[in-house]
């Protein structure tokens, strides 16, 4: 007589940790930069498509996006800090931001990003730089996009490119994989009417449970 088969840690695992394995296999596996970042969006999206993930996110609490320009002070933002990866050191992010909030327009210096939108709707802009960034606390910047997206949207942000995220009416939530964890490098910071740069920490983490 056989006995019953176990459990498989597989059908155990919920998505939140089936991604986490998922991300450090491709970093294990892959080593172009590019590429790598390239393939976690089906990661990504298989995440983002699990009711259970946004279920959990409604009882994640709003993030602050500090001051929007110099004058404002520069005010750090904060994240959620869901998970971050003891080998690799990538880490996942979770961003909520209440009902009218603007993050600043903000680049992430070298870091590699991966961003989801997993609740609301909200408005991706993107900038391009025109001057060759020789003058001192000077950048003059355009904005190039302007994309409304909603839930299941990925957008993967390349190192030094410049954009700002917009709620609209309702809160929105992003979970998002960053090659390391921010909030110990400066990143750049453009105010295009006063064409202003200048440089600040990224977000402040905050822990959070992610299971
Ligand atoms: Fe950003």
């Amino acid at each position: 007589m056989s006995a019953r088969p176990m459990p498989t840690q597989e059908t155990e695992q919920s998505s939140a940790k089936r991604f986490i394995a998922a991300v450090r296999q491709l970093h294990a596996d892959e080593p172009d930069v590019d590429q790598r970042w390239e393939k976690m969006g089906s990661l990504l999206s298989e995440l983002l498509a699990d009711p259970s993930v946004k279920a959990q996110s409604e009882q994640w609490p709003s993030c602050d996006q500090g001051g929007l320009t110099a004058a404002e002070g520069g005010q750090r933002a904060q994240n959620l800090l869901l998970y971050e990866d003891p080998d690799h050191g990538f880490v996942i992010n979770g961003l909520v931001k209440a009902p009218g909030t603007r993050t600043s327009i903000h680049d992430h210096a070298h870091n590699w990003t991966l961003y989801g939108v997993l609740d609301g709707n909200e408005t991706i802009e993107r900038y391009e730089r025109l001057d060759d960034g020789s003058k001192p606390d000077y950048a003059e910047v355009r904005k190039t996009e302007n994309a409304e997206v909603g839930p299941g949207k990925i957008d993967l942000v390349r190192p030094w490119q410049i954009h700002a995220e917009q709620s609209g009416e309702e809160r929105t939530v992003a979970i998002i994989v960053r090659a390391e964890k921010p909030g110990t490098f400066l990143q750049g910071r453009y105010d295009p009417e006063t064409r202003k740069y200048w440089q600040g920490y990224g977000p402040t983490q905050i822990p959070c449970d992610f299971e």
